[in-house]
């Protein structure tokens, strides 16, 4: 009897405390103990996004898997007094940089389990009371050097299961707390009172040269800072992969040096040509030849040596020139040039410059070549074609890029066998064309791509974005996509009208409904752009267009997400 009377007593206060919020949310539950109010909600998918109407004196609130996508500008500018927020299990891809605005008080904010590939760290000027941090269970691949600058009372970081590969030093380096750590440790060994956490382990770090310095970090941490797990260990490179931090030893980054065995070359026309080039480099670069592209080929000979060989098929006078073999890591490049001479076969020197190689055989000429936009990549898109041909195994092809409306293109020469090819660096908001012809004809109808790339960065973005590049460049990895629009030149105008209509349209939402929104339509476009086939040789392409900037706005918030995981 006794229970039952104890049961009704708490069921009677539980009812009580909801009746004395009726401003607690749907799907919600508020309680007031001594240590102030709270709002959980803990509803499968109760809301959408964050609740607009929260009640304004809360100091901890819980709302978890809700599948909410955004943490947007002042979310939480309505609840000033909050201390804990937590978050976890909803679907955040994007924190705004002003999306913890007005929470001076925060102590503790949780954020496992989400979708974050990128935190814009700077959002925590306005928390300087953070104390616990935990991004446990994200997808974060990269920390800019200044991530902890604004977080100097952290007693609690968890990184822990993200895909964190390579981080420098610096990142800790620069956080005020290791600083203050660092100094009251040469004074006095005692100052520090409290114990702080960090968690790293279940990333997959690379451990490479870059990682040195981190590697070094981390095992000579002692307390006040304490892993919580101190087995870190490397994913890669295959080699190292499962290694422990403290059985690896690691060497330092150089920059690349490059040679070559032969800088100079004379060799009769119809000869076959392999060039060569050999880079020492840590971590491994880049390595490029400049000129006439046939086939590029980079190899490992060793750990730190990478030879790449560019072969030319039967020499032809036109050949003739200099040749760049380019090596480019992150600390720097070097390059070595290789001067070829071809003369004809009866050994004479080739006075006439012939420009002209042979005509290409009479079967190839009206090839048809397929070509459309095969991937979009950070700053540069992958072209791929097809065609069919009589001697696939014979016939080469040229890339004509350069800036749309420009008649000098660089000429990329493509041997046989291969059917795509890349550019990268390309600007924002800049129009170019890419074509692919057989051998060395000059590129006909439908044989070439112009696309536009988009300019969608805001100066806010521009900055976190400057951020991350600092440690993209380390991490090698790349930041955030330019839109980019892709035309044929059958239906050029008729596309580019559209384009123009869709940045209109575009600048004209941007200014009713803000950021978020813009980059959703860049997305967007980007999306239908390529899932259509960015090659149509329909004319009806401007309709598309048109429809693609119709689906805009019911594609919401699923989109929105997919877009964000792709921004950061
Ligand atoms: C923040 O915390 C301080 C100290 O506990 C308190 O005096 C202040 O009222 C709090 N601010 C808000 C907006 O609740
Ligand atoms: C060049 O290579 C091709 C294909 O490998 C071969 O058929 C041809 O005989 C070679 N030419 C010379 C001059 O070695
Ligand atoms: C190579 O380094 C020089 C400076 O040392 C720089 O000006 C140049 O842009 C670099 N080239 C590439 C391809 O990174």
């Amino acid at each position: 009897m006794d229970t039952i009377c104890y049961l009704l007593v708490i069921a009677w206060f539980n009812i009580q405390v909801v009746e004395t919020y009726p401003q607690c949310l749907r799907g919600c539950s508020c309680v007031e103990d001594r240590h102030g109010r709270s709002l959980v909600c803990m509803e499968e998918s109760a809301f959408g996004a964050i609740p607009e109407n929260l009640p304004d004196d809360m100091t901890k609130i819980r709302i978890e898997k809700s599948h909410f996508t955004e943490i947007p500008r002042g979310a939480f500018s309505q609840t000033p007094a909050l201390e804990n927020l937590w978050l976890n299990f909803n679907d955040i891809t994007v924190i705004n940089s002003k999306g913890l605005e007005g929470l001076g008080n925060l102590t503790e904010l949780r954020l496992q389990g989400n979708k974050l590939r990128s935190v814009p760290w700077t959002a925590f000027e306005d928390t300087p009371a953070l104390k616990i941090l935990d991004l446990k269970h994200n997808q974060l691949d990269v920390l800019p050097e200044h991530a902890l600058k604004f977080l100097p009372d952290l007693t609690y970081l968890d990184l822990s299961f993200n895909r964190l590969t390579v981080i420098s030093k610096e990142v800790f380096q620069n956080w005020p707390l290791y600083q203050k750590l660092q100094n009251t440790e040469e004074r006095d060994g005692t100052a520090f009172q409290t114990n702080v956490v960090l968690a790293l382990h279940d990333n997959t770090w690379v451990c490479d040269c870059r990682l040195k310095g981190f590697v070094e970090f981390i095992r000579s941490l002692s307390p006040p800072i304490i892993l919580m797990n101190s087995y870190l260990t490397c994913s890669g490179p295959d080699f190292k992969a499962g290694k422990f931090f403290h059985e690896v030893e690691l060497q330092v980054c150089v920059k690349p040096i490059i040679t070559t065995p032969s800088s100079n070359i004379n060799l009769p026309q119809g000869a076959n040509l392999t060039l060569r080039c050999s880079a020492k480099a840590r971590p491994d670069p880049a390595v490029w030849w400049t000129y006439g592209l046939k086939i590029i080929r980079g190899f490992h000979v060793d750990e730190d040596t990478i030879r790449s060989l560019l072969v030319i098929p039967s020499l032809h006078a036109a050949d003739r020139g200099v040749y760049t073999c380019t090596a480019v890591n992150f600390i720097g490049n070097s390059s070595v040039s290789i001067l070829l001479d071809v003369h004809s076969p009866d050994g004479s020197q080739s006075l006439v410059l012939s420009e002209n190689p042979p005509p290409p055989a009479a079967s190839d000429e009206n090839v048809y070549i397929d070509i459309h936009i095969a991937k979009q990549t950070v700053r540069g898109i992958t072209i791929e074609w097809y065609a069919a041909l009589d001697h696939p195994a014979e016939t080469w092809f040229t890339i004509h890029f350069g800036l749309a409306g420009n008649n000098k293109k660089e000429m990329i020469f493509i041997g046989p066998g291969i059917h795509s090819y890349s550019v990268s660096d390309l600007m924002p908001a800049t129009k170019y064309e890419i074509c692919v012809s057989l051998k060395n004809q000059a590129p006909r109808n439908g044989q070439c791509i112009v696309f536009v790339t988009g300019s969608d960065i805001t100066e806010m973005e521009q900055r976190e974005k400057l951020i991350h590049i600092v440690v993209i460049v380390l991490a090698m990895v790349l930041a955030v996509p330019l839109g980019m629009y892709a035309c044929t030149t059958d239906t050029k105008f008729v596309c580019l009208e559209g384009i123009m209509e869709s940045w209109k349209n575009r600048r004209r939402e941007r200014s009713s409904s803000g950021m978020e929104h813009e980059r959703q339509g860049t997305f967007d476009s980007l999306q239908a752009a390529s899932d259509e086939g960015l090659v149509n040789k329909d004319s009806s392409e401007d309709r598309k267009v048109r429809r693609r900037s119709d689906d805009r706005q019911p594609k919401g918030k699923a989109d929105q997400s997919r877009l964000a995981a792709e921004l950061y």
